[in-house]
């Protein structure tokens, strides 16, 4: 199986660019084309929240309309710049399935790995949550499925990633997020976006990890002093492949324009 994964979209509405000067638009229909014509085509793709910059309406059926050109199934979860409301209205069941009444969270029982998404946002703040009644559904969700190999995708980071915007935004309920992903051994990953940085730690039994954005690369400042920031990029996304040994191995596509490929010489041992 293969999954990809797509995060912080920023979309501005039709016209306009992201922050007035930023294609993000133009970022997303590249990264869609791109994914379509890989040689091993994904299974399914995941977009990990921030598909917005705004959270109107306007630009969450914008963006709908581009990622309705994946060849491929795809699942989205709101970020902390997009409006829930907006997009469980644009994206509709077949892409954000309400399975919590009030909430995007669901899983995704299609594939050989089940996909579990998480709202994990707090309406009009930048931070992440998982409130007792999003707890409550996941701990009922995996303990449905113990022994399925699970991937959970959602927007923000739940431990400190060591720069401002995972740390000083916060996570309210990680310590009883953490609590119940231990009690689990089926968690191959929890992928979220928000840092629009990569980034990978152990946590909780699991492995966490970042998906960088398409276009708006965050200010690296591990000593947390400076404003955010970020530099403009050609996108990037990852691939998660499930190997044939049970791995989730994730390789990073950097849509720059390198030199090559060039063949290594022959080297004689
Ligand atoms: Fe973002």
């Amino acid at each position: 199986m293969l999954i990809a994964q797509i995060s912080d979209l920023h979309i501005a509405p039709p016209g306009e660019k992201t922050l007035g000067h930023v294609p993000m638009d133009e970022n997303l229909r590249a990264v869609v084309a791109h994914i379509n014509a890989l040689d091993k085509r994904p299974d399914v793709v995941v977009v990990s929240g921030d598909i917005t910059d705004m959270g109107d309406l306007a630009s969450a059926r914008y963006a709908r309309e581009m990622l309705d050109a994946f060849a491929m199934p795809y699942y989205v979860v709101p970020g902390n710049h997009d409006s829930r409301a907006a997009i469980l209205d644009a994206f509709g069941p077949a892409h954000c399935p309400s399975g919590l009444p009030g909430f995007a969270c669901y899983t995704v029982d299609d594939f050989a790995i089940r996909l579990i998404a998480l709202d994990s946002i707090i309406p009009g703040a930048p931070g992440g949550e998982l409130c007792p009644a999003r707890l409550n559904w996941l701990a009922q969700k995996l303990n449905e499925a113990p022994d399925l190999p699970s991937f959970i995708f959602l927007h923000h980071p739940p431990m400190h990633c060591g720069v401002l915007e995972s740390d000083a935004d916060g996570f309210i309920g990680a310590s009883a997020f953490a609590a119940l992903l231990n009690q689990h051994n089926n968690i191959l990953r929890l992928t979220c976006g928000h840092i629009h940085l990569l980034a990978t730690s152990g946590w909780s039994g699991t492995t966490v990890s970042t998906a960088p954005s398409i276009g708006m690369r965050l200010r690296l400042d591990l000593t947390k002093s400076r404003a955010s920031a970020f530099y403009t990029t050609p996108p990037a996304y990852q691939l998660h492949l499930l190997t044939s040994e049970g791995n989730l191995v994730t390789h990073n596509v950097f849509m720059d324009q390198p030199g090559g490929p060039y063949a290594f010489e022959p080297i004689n041992f």
